[in-house]
Protein backbone atom coordinates (compact mmCIF):
# COMPACT_ATOMS: atom_id res chain seq x y z
CA UNK A 1 0.00 0.00 0.00
CA UNK A 2 1.69 3.27 -0.91
CA UNK A 3 0.01 6.57 0.69
CA UNK A 4 0.91 9.81 -1.53
CA UNK A 5 4.76 8.03 -2.49
CA UNK A 6 4.85 7.42 1.36
CA UNK A 7 5.53 4.34 2.52
CA UNK A 8 3.20 2.62 5.39
CA UNK A 9 3.04 -0.38 7.24
CA UNK A 10 0.35 -1.97 5.79
CA UNK A 11 -0.37 -3.48 8.99
CA UNK A 12 -0.12 -2.53 12.88
CA UNK A 13 1.70 -5.66 13.31
CA UNK A 14 3.85 -5.14 10.01
CA UNK A 15 5.47 -1.79 12.46
CA UNK A 16 5.47 -4.11 15.18
CA UNK A 17 7.51 -6.18 13.69
CA UNK A 18 10.02 -4.02 11.69
CA UNK A 19 10.61 -1.68 14.79
CA UNK A 20 11.19 -5.00 16.27
CA UNK A 21 13.50 -6.74 14.08
CA UNK A 22 15.24 -3.13 13.99
CA UNK A 23 15.70 -3.45 17.93
CA UNK A 24 16.13 -7.62 18.21
CA UNK A 25 19.36 -7.87 17.01
CA UNK A 26 23.12 -8.64 17.31
CA UNK A 27 22.35 -6.32 20.12
CA UNK A 28 20.88 -8.77 22.51
CA UNK A 29 22.21 -12.17 21.34
CA UNK A 30 25.98 -10.99 20.17
CA UNK A 31 26.98 -8.16 22.12
CA UNK A 32 25.11 -8.48 24.94
CA UNK A 33 26.69 -11.69 26.03
CA UNK A 34 30.46 -10.72 25.42
CA UNK A 35 29.87 -7.20 27.12
CA UNK A 36 28.05 -9.17 30.11
CA UNK A 37 31.08 -11.65 30.13
CA UNK A 38 33.75 -8.62 30.02
CA UNK A 39 31.80 -6.48 33.21
CA UNK A 40 30.91 -9.34 35.53
CA UNK A 41 27.59 -11.10 34.12
CA UNK A 42 25.14 -10.17 37.22
CA UNK A 43 25.68 -6.58 37.86
CA UNK A 44 25.52 -5.78 34.24
CA UNK A 45 22.68 -7.68 33.86
CA UNK A 46 21.03 -6.02 36.79
CA UNK A 47 22.11 -2.30 35.53
CA UNK A 48 21.19 -3.14 32.30
CA UNK A 49 17.84 -4.18 32.73
CA UNK A 50 17.19 -0.72 34.77
CA UNK A 51 18.54 1.43 32.22
CA UNK A 52 16.14 -0.58 29.85
CA UNK A 53 13.01 0.27 31.21
CA UNK A 54 14.54 3.67 32.81
CA UNK A 55 15.62 5.23 29.41
CA UNK A 56 15.31 3.16 26.77
CA UNK A 57 11.34 2.49 27.19
CA UNK A 58 10.44 6.43 27.71
CA UNK A 59 13.34 7.26 24.93
CA UNK A 60 11.67 4.59 22.59
CA UNK A 61 8.27 6.28 23.04
CA UNK A 62 9.75 9.65 22.42
CA UNK A 63 10.94 8.56 19.27
CA UNK A 64 7.92 7.28 18.35
CA UNK A 65 6.14 10.39 19.66
CA UNK A 66 8.42 12.66 17.17
CA UNK A 67 7.92 10.11 14.35
CA UNK A 68 4.59 9.72 14.11
CA UNK A 69 3.48 13.51 15.41
CA UNK A 70 5.61 14.78 12.36
CA UNK A 71 5.51 12.13 9.67
CA UNK A 72 8.33 12.72 8.30
CA UNK A 73 12.57 11.51 8.11
CA UNK A 74 14.84 11.50 11.21
CA UNK A 75 16.08 14.82 10.06
CA UNK A 76 13.05 16.93 8.45
CA UNK A 77 11.36 15.63 11.77
CA UNK A 78 12.99 18.12 14.21
CA UNK A 79 12.88 20.30 11.66
CA UNK A 80 9.54 20.66 11.75
CA UNK A 81 9.03 20.85 15.08
CA UNK A 82 12.03 23.50 15.50
CA UNK A 83 12.14 25.18 12.01
CA UNK A 84 14.84 27.96 12.93
CA UNK A 85 16.92 26.03 15.01
CA UNK A 86 19.48 23.54 15.20
CA UNK A 87 17.78 20.62 16.58
CA UNK A 88 17.54 18.69 13.25
CA UNK A 89 21.39 18.03 13.67
CA UNK A 90 19.99 14.98 16.25
CA UNK A 91 18.87 13.41 13.20
CA UNK A 92 22.31 14.01 11.16
CA UNK A 93 24.03 12.71 14.28
CA UNK A 94 21.34 9.55 13.84
CA UNK A 95 22.95 9.24 10.44
CA UNK A 96 26.35 9.23 10.93
CA UNK A 97 26.05 6.57 13.67
CA UNK A 98 24.37 4.57 12.07
CA UNK A 99 26.50 4.62 9.07
CA UNK A 100 29.34 4.14 11.63
CA UNK A 101 27.37 0.83 12.72
CA UNK A 102 26.61 -0.79 9.80
CA UNK A 103 30.09 -0.44 8.97
CA UNK A 104 31.03 -2.88 11.94
CA UNK A 105 27.72 -4.41 12.30
CA UNK A 106 27.81 -6.00 9.03
CA UNK A 107 31.49 -7.19 9.80
CA UNK A 108 29.47 -9.63 12.23
CA UNK A 109 26.65 -10.10 10.15
CA UNK A 110 29.48 -11.97 7.71
CA UNK A 111 30.85 -14.19 10.73
CA UNK A 112 27.35 -15.97 10.63
CA UNK A 113 27.67 -15.82 6.74
CA UNK A 114 30.83 -18.29 7.17
CA UNK A 115 29.09 -20.52 9.85
CA UNK A 116 26.59 -21.21 7.86
CA UNK A 117 28.52 -21.49 4.93
CA UNK A 118 31.03 -24.47 6.87
CA UNK A 119 27.99 -26.12 8.72
CA UNK A 120 25.96 -26.36 5.10
CA UNK A 121 29.05 -28.01 3.64
CA UNK A 122 29.59 -30.45 6.62
CA UNK A 123 32.99 -28.60 7.02
CA UNK A 124 31.96 -28.46 10.91
CA UNK A 125 31.14 -31.99 11.67
CA UNK A 126 32.46 -33.83 14.54
CA UNK A 127 34.64 -30.81 15.37
CA UNK A 128 35.86 -30.39 19.82
CA UNK A 129 35.34 -27.50 20.79
CA UNK A 130 38.81 -26.14 20.67
CA UNK A 131 39.14 -27.19 17.09
CA UNK A 132 35.90 -25.00 16.25
CA UNK A 133 37.26 -21.79 18.05
CA UNK A 134 40.73 -22.93 16.08
CA UNK A 135 38.38 -22.51 12.54
CA UNK A 136 36.45 -19.59 13.37
CA UNK A 137 39.91 -17.67 14.36
CA UNK A 138 41.36 -18.98 10.90
CA UNK A 139 38.91 -18.23 9.02
CA UNK A 140 38.11 -14.34 10.66
CA UNK A 141 41.59 -13.70 10.10
CA UNK A 142 41.59 -14.50 6.24
CA UNK A 143 41.23 -11.03 4.92
CA UNK A 144 39.33 -12.14 2.11
CA UNK A 145 36.99 -14.47 3.25
CA UNK A 146 35.57 -11.87 5.58
CA UNK A 147 35.79 -8.88 3.38
CA UNK A 148 33.67 -10.93 0.66
CA UNK A 149 31.50 -11.80 3.59
CA UNK A 150 30.88 -8.75 5.02
CA UNK A 151 30.23 -7.78 1.03
CA UNK A 152 27.54 -10.24 0.99
CA UNK A 153 25.87 -9.24 4.27
CA UNK A 154 25.73 -5.38 2.91
CA UNK A 155 24.43 -6.57 -0.30
CA UNK A 156 21.67 -8.45 1.24
CA UNK A 157 20.24 -4.95 3.31
CA UNK A 158 21.22 -3.13 -0.03
CA UNK A 159 18.82 -4.87 -2.11
CA UNK A 160 15.54 -5.13 0.57
CA UNK A 161 16.17 -1.43 1.19
CA UNK A 162 16.12 -0.46 -2.43
CA UNK A 163 12.74 -2.37 -2.75
CA UNK A 164 11.39 -0.56 -0.22
CA UNK A 165 11.49 -1.80 3.77
CA UNK A 166 7.94 -2.52 4.01
CA UNK A 167 7.80 -5.22 1.35
CA UNK A 168 10.99 -6.80 2.35
CA UNK A 169 10.25 -6.67 6.04
CA UNK A 170 6.45 -7.44 7.03
CA UNK A 171 5.98 -10.69 5.44
CA UNK A 172 9.34 -12.41 6.56
CA UNK A 173 9.43 -10.98 9.93
CA UNK A 174 5.89 -12.92 11.16
CA UNK A 175 7.39 -16.24 10.51
CA UNK A 176 11.37 -15.75 11.39
CA UNK A 177 10.40 -14.12 14.89
CA UNK A 178 8.80 -16.45 16.67
CA UNK A 179 10.86 -19.28 15.55
CA UNK A 180 13.95 -17.80 16.49
CA UNK A 181 12.39 -17.95 20.16
CA UNK A 182 11.42 -21.33 19.89
CA UNK A 183 15.25 -22.52 18.76
CA UNK A 184 16.58 -20.06 21.99
CA UNK A 185 14.56 -22.21 24.11
CA UNK A 186 15.77 -25.32 23.35
CA UNK A 187 19.30 -24.14 23.21
CA UNK A 188 18.59 -22.75 26.66
CA UNK A 189 17.90 -25.74 27.82
CA UNK A 190 20.53 -27.72 26.20
CA UNK A 191 22.54 -25.18 27.79
CA UNK A 192 21.45 -25.15 31.39
CA UNK A 193 21.33 -29.13 31.46
CA UNK A 194 25.10 -29.63 30.63
CA UNK A 195 27.35 -30.49 33.35
CA UNK A 196 28.46 -27.55 35.63
CA UNK A 197 26.19 -25.21 33.94
CA UNK A 198 25.21 -23.59 37.02
CA UNK A 199 28.27 -21.56 37.64
CA UNK A 200 27.16 -19.75 34.25
CA UNK A 201 23.57 -19.23 35.82
CA UNK A 202 24.92 -17.88 39.08
CA UNK A 203 27.50 -15.65 36.72
CA UNK A 204 24.67 -14.33 34.96
CA UNK A 205 22.50 -13.70 37.50
CA UNK A 206 24.21 -13.47 40.73
CA UNK A 207 24.86 -9.76 40.98
CA UNK A 208 28.23 -8.90 42.31
CA UNK A 209 28.38 -5.33 42.91
CA UNK A 210 32.23 -5.33 43.58
CA UNK A 211 32.66 -5.58 39.73
CA UNK A 212 31.34 -2.71 39.20
CA UNK A 213 33.05 0.90 37.67
CA UNK A 214 31.58 3.59 35.99
CA UNK A 215 32.89 1.71 32.77
CA UNK A 216 30.41 -0.87 33.53
CA UNK A 217 27.50 1.44 33.95
CA UNK A 218 28.32 3.57 30.56
CA UNK A 219 28.88 0.16 29.00
CA UNK A 220 24.96 -1.04 30.64
CA UNK A 221 23.50 2.41 29.62
CA UNK A 222 24.97 2.13 25.75
CA UNK A 223 24.02 -1.03 25.77
CA UNK A 224 20.24 -0.27 26.40
CA UNK A 225 19.91 1.94 23.91
CA UNK A 226 22.33 -0.40 21.43
CA UNK A 227 19.75 -2.87 21.58
CA UNK A 228 16.31 -0.84 21.66
CA UNK A 229 17.76 1.42 18.48
CA UNK A 230 16.97 4.35 20.39
CA UNK A 231 19.13 7.42 20.32
CA UNK A 232 19.63 8.02 16.47
CA UNK A 233 16.26 8.50 15.33
CA UNK A 234 16.14 4.84 13.70
CA UNK A 235 12.67 4.77 15.92
CA UNK A 236 11.56 8.26 14.17
CA UNK A 237 11.87 7.02 11.15
CA UNK A 238 9.80 3.73 11.28
CA UNK A 239 6.69 5.31 12.98
CA UNK A 240 6.48 7.88 10.41
CA UNK A 241 5.26 5.59 8.71
CA UNK A 242 2.81 4.26 11.16
CA UNK A 243 -0.99 5.52 11.03
CA UNK A 244 -2.20 7.25 13.66
CA UNK A 245 -5.08 5.23 14.86
CA UNK A 246 -2.14 2.47 16.31
CA UNK A 247 -0.81 2.40 20.26
CA UNK A 248 2.32 3.93 20.47
CA UNK A 249 3.21 3.22 24.47
CA UNK A 250 1.55 -0.58 23.46
CA UNK A 251 4.18 -1.02 20.62
CA UNK A 252 7.22 0.67 22.65
CA UNK A 253 6.16 -1.76 25.49
CA UNK A 254 5.82 -5.38 23.98
CA UNK A 255 9.08 -4.58 21.85
CA UNK A 256 10.96 -3.75 25.18
CA UNK A 257 9.80 -7.03 26.40
CA UNK A 258 10.91 -8.68 23.21
CA UNK A 259 13.68 -7.62 24.07
CA UNK A 260 14.55 -8.57 27.49
CA UNK A 261 13.29 -11.95 26.48
CA UNK A 262 15.69 -12.34 23.83
CA UNK A 263 18.30 -11.00 26.08
CA UNK A 264 17.66 -13.66 29.04
CA UNK A 265 17.63 -16.35 26.30
CA UNK A 266 20.71 -15.62 24.89
CA UNK A 267 22.65 -14.95 27.99
CA UNK A 268 20.83 -17.87 29.83
CA UNK A 269 22.07 -20.31 26.45
CA UNK A 270 25.42 -18.88 26.40
CA UNK A 271 26.98 -18.57 29.85
CA UNK A 272 26.24 -21.77 31.41
CA UNK A 273 27.44 -23.27 28.20
CA UNK A 274 30.95 -21.00 28.55
CA UNK A 275 31.21 -22.29 32.42
CA UNK A 276 30.47 -26.04 31.33
CA UNK A 277 32.76 -26.17 28.59
CA UNK A 278 35.31 -23.94 30.39
CA UNK A 279 35.62 -20.96 28.16
CA UNK A 280 36.40 -17.66 29.15
CA UNK A 281 33.28 -15.41 29.64
CA UNK A 282 35.51 -12.08 28.79
CA UNK A 283 36.62 -13.67 25.52
CA UNK A 284 34.78 -10.68 23.40
CA UNK A 285 33.18 -10.38 20.18
CA UNK A 286 33.84 -13.75 19.70
CA UNK A 287 32.37 -15.66 22.39
CA UNK A 288 29.15 -16.37 20.66
CA UNK A 289 30.79 -17.62 17.90
CA UNK A 290 32.87 -20.30 20.25
CA UNK A 291 30.29 -21.28 22.23
CA UNK A 292 27.42 -22.30 20.12
CA UNK A 293 28.61 -24.69 18.01
CA UNK A 294 29.79 -26.85 20.64
CA UNK A 295 26.45 -26.43 22.63
CA UNK A 296 24.30 -27.48 18.74
CA UNK A 297 26.90 -30.38 18.85
CA UNK A 298 25.45 -31.90 22.00
CA UNK A 299 22.14 -31.16 20.25
CA UNK A 300 20.61 -34.56 18.96
CA UNK A 301 20.42 -33.32 15.08
CA UNK A 302 22.63 -30.59 16.40
CA UNK A 303 23.87 -29.55 13.18
CA UNK A 304 20.65 -29.30 11.53
CA UNK A 305 19.34 -27.03 14.40
CA UNK A 306 22.04 -24.88 14.27
CA UNK A 307 21.80 -24.30 10.90
CA UNK A 308 18.17 -23.05 10.92
CA UNK A 309 19.68 -20.85 13.89
CA UNK A 310 22.06 -19.42 12.08
CA UNK A 311 19.49 -18.56 9.30
CA UNK A 312 17.04 -16.92 12.08
CA UNK A 313 20.29 -15.08 13.28
CA UNK A 314 21.29 -13.82 10.39
CA UNK A 315 17.76 -12.68 9.27
CA UNK A 316 17.55 -10.83 13.38
CA UNK A 317 20.92 -9.03 12.31
CA UNK A 318 19.59 -8.21 8.98
CA UNK A 319 16.49 -6.72 9.85
CA UNK A 320 18.56 -4.29 12.14
CA UNK A 321 20.92 -3.69 9.51
CA UNK A 322 17.86 -2.51 7.03
CA UNK A 323 16.95 -0.11 9.69
CA UNK A 324 20.10 1.77 9.71
CA UNK A 325 20.26 1.97 6.14
CA UNK A 326 17.01 3.19 5.48
CA UNK A 327 16.93 6.29 8.12
CA UNK A 328 19.80 7.34 5.68
CA UNK A 329 18.21 7.00 2.48
CA UNK A 330 14.90 8.45 3.45
CA UNK A 331 16.13 11.49 4.88
CA UNK A 332 18.56 11.73 1.22
CA UNK A 333 15.62 10.95 -0.94
CA UNK A 334 12.56 12.19 1.69
CA UNK A 335 9.25 10.86 0.20
CA UNK A 336 10.32 10.36 -3.37
CA UNK A 337 10.55 7.03 -3.85
CA UNK A 338 12.22 7.05 -7.32
CA UNK A 339 15.82 7.79 -5.84
CA UNK A 340 15.66 4.74 -3.16
CA UNK A 341 17.22 2.50 -5.40
CA UNK A 342 20.21 4.45 -6.66
CA UNK A 343 21.15 5.87 -3.11
CA UNK A 344 20.53 2.46 -1.33
CA UNK A 345 23.52 1.38 -3.57
CA UNK A 346 25.59 4.72 -2.92
CA UNK A 347 25.35 4.65 0.50
CA UNK A 348 25.39 0.77 1.28
CA UNK A 349 28.96 0.24 -0.89
CA UNK A 350 30.46 3.84 0.78
CA UNK A 351 29.43 1.98 4.15
CA UNK A 352 31.21 -1.06 3.12
CA UNK A 353 34.21 0.96 2.41
CA UNK A 354 34.34 2.27 5.49
CA UNK A 355 33.63 -0.74 7.49
CA UNK A 356 36.63 -2.52 5.64
CA UNK A 357 39.52 -1.51 8.24
CA UNK A 358 36.61 -3.17 10.92
CA UNK A 359 36.67 -6.41 9.01
CA UNK A 360 40.26 -6.66 8.60
CA UNK A 361 40.72 -5.97 12.63
CA UNK A 362 40.69 -9.85 13.28
CA UNK A 363 43.87 -10.45 11.05
CA UNK A 364 45.35 -8.50 8.74
CA UNK A 365 44.92 -5.25 10.94
CA UNK A 366 45.02 -7.29 14.41
CA UNK A 367 47.79 -5.40 15.96
CA UNK A 368 46.80 -1.76 14.63
CA UNK A 369 45.74 0.02 17.79
CA UNK A 370 43.88 3.46 18.69
CA UNK A 371 43.55 4.99 21.72
CA UNK A 372 44.27 1.23 22.58
CA UNK A 373 41.45 -0.22 21.19
CA UNK A 374 41.60 -2.04 17.63
CA UNK A 375 39.36 -0.01 14.45
CA UNK A 376 36.32 -2.69 14.80
CA UNK A 377 36.42 -1.92 18.79
CA UNK A 378 36.99 1.83 18.21
CA UNK A 379 33.77 1.75 15.82
CA UNK A 380 31.75 -0.15 18.57
CA UNK A 381 32.77 2.03 21.50
CA UNK A 382 32.40 5.42 19.46
CA UNK A 383 28.42 4.52 18.37
CA UNK A 384 27.34 2.59 21.52
CA UNK A 385 28.96 4.50 24.24
CA UNK A 386 29.21 8.05 22.74
CA UNK A 387 26.96 8.95 19.87
CA UNK A 388 23.86 6.71 21.29
CA UNK A 389 24.23 8.06 24.30
CA UNK A 390 24.92 11.77 22.96
CA UNK A 391 21.60 11.62 20.95
CA UNK A 392 19.81 9.96 23.47
CA UNK A 393 20.25 12.92 25.71
CA UNK A 394 19.39 15.15 22.82
CA UNK A 395 16.49 13.66 22.21
CA UNK A 396 15.42 13.56 25.99
CA UNK A 397 15.85 17.50 26.14
CA UNK A 398 14.82 18.30 23.12
CA UNK A 399 10.84 16.34 23.71
CA UNK A 400 9.83 18.19 26.64
CA UNK A 401 11.25 21.97 25.35
CA UNK A 402 10.28 21.98 21.77
CA UNK A 403 6.77 19.85 21.87
CA UNK A 404 4.13 20.95 24.05
CA UNK A 405 3.46 18.50 26.61
CA UNK A 406 -0.71 18.76 25.45
CA UNK A 407 0.13 17.82 21.85
CA UNK A 408 2.33 14.79 23.47
CA UNK A 409 -0.04 13.37 25.51
CA UNK A 410 -2.50 13.73 22.36
CA UNK A 411 0.07 11.99 20.02
CA UNK A 412 0.78 9.36 22.80
CA UNK A 413 -3.18 8.91 23.57
CA UNK A 414 -3.89 8.80 20.21
CA UNK A 415 -4.85 4.99 18.93
CA UNK A 416 -3.97 4.05 22.84
CA UNK A 417 -6.23 5.70 25.32
CA UNK A 418 -3.26 5.79 27.19
CA UNK A 419 -3.76 7.41 30.58
CA UNK A 420 -3.34 10.50 32.41
CA UNK A 421 -1.30 9.47 35.41
CA UNK A 422 0.90 6.96 33.00
CA UNK A 423 1.73 9.28 30.48
CA UNK A 424 2.79 11.83 33.55
CA UNK A 425 5.36 9.12 34.85
CA UNK A 426 6.87 9.11 30.94
CA UNK A 427 6.68 12.81 30.97
CA UNK A 428 8.91 12.80 34.46
CA UNK A 429 11.37 10.25 33.06
CA UNK A 430 11.91 12.12 29.48
CA UNK A 431 11.99 15.19 31.36
CA UNK A 432 13.70 15.00 34.81
CA UNK A 433 15.56 11.62 34.84
CA UNK A 434 16.68 10.87 31.51
CA UNK A 435 18.64 13.72 30.61
CA UNK A 436 20.08 13.79 34.10
CA UNK A 437 20.86 10.26 34.33
CA UNK A 438 22.23 9.92 30.96
CA UNK A 439 24.75 13.15 31.31
CA UNK A 440 25.98 12.13 34.98
CA UNK A 441 27.00 8.60 33.52
CA UNK A 442 28.50 10.37 30.70
CA UNK A 443 30.56 12.62 32.71
CA UNK A 444 31.41 10.01 35.18
CA UNK A 445 33.37 8.01 32.39
CA UNK A 446 35.00 11.13 31.31
CA UNK A 447 36.50 11.24 34.77
CA UNK A 448 35.07 14.49 35.58
CA UNK A 449 34.34 13.58 39.21
N1 LIG B 1 19.14 -2.72 17.98
C1 LIG B 1 20.03 -3.32 17.04
C2 LIG B 1 20.58 -4.59 17.63
O1 LIG B 1 20.42 -4.86 18.77
C3 LIG B 1 21.13 -2.40 16.65
C4 LIG B 1 20.68 -1.07 16.15
C5 LIG B 1 21.06 0.07 16.80
C6 LIG B 1 19.90 -0.99 15.02
C7 LIG B 1 20.65 1.31 16.33
C8 LIG B 1 19.50 0.25 14.53
C9 LIG B 1 19.90 1.40 15.19
O2 LIG B 1 21.23 -5.34 16.98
Amino acid sequence: MRVSQQEQWSSKLGFILAAAGSAIGLGAIWKFPYIAGQNGGGAFFLIFILFTLLLGLPLLLAEFSIGRLTQENAVDSYRKIAPKAKWHWIGILGMIACFILLSFYSVIGGWIIIYLYKAITGQLNGLSSDQYTQVFGDTISDPIISLIVQLLFILMTIVVVARGVQKGIEQASKIMMPALFILFILLVIRSITLDGAMAGISFLLQPDFSKLTSKTILEAMGQSFFTLSVGVSVMVTYSSYLPKNQSLPRSAFSIVVMNLVIVLLAGLAIFPAVFALGLEPGAGPVLLFNVLPTVFSQLPLGMLFFIAFLILFLFAALTSAFSMLEIIVSVITKKDIKGRKKWSWIIGIAIFIFGIPSALSYGALGDVTLLGKTFFDLMDYTVSNILMPLGALLIAIFVPLKVKKSVLYEELKQGSGLKRGLFEAWYFLIRFVAPILIFVVMLDVLGVW
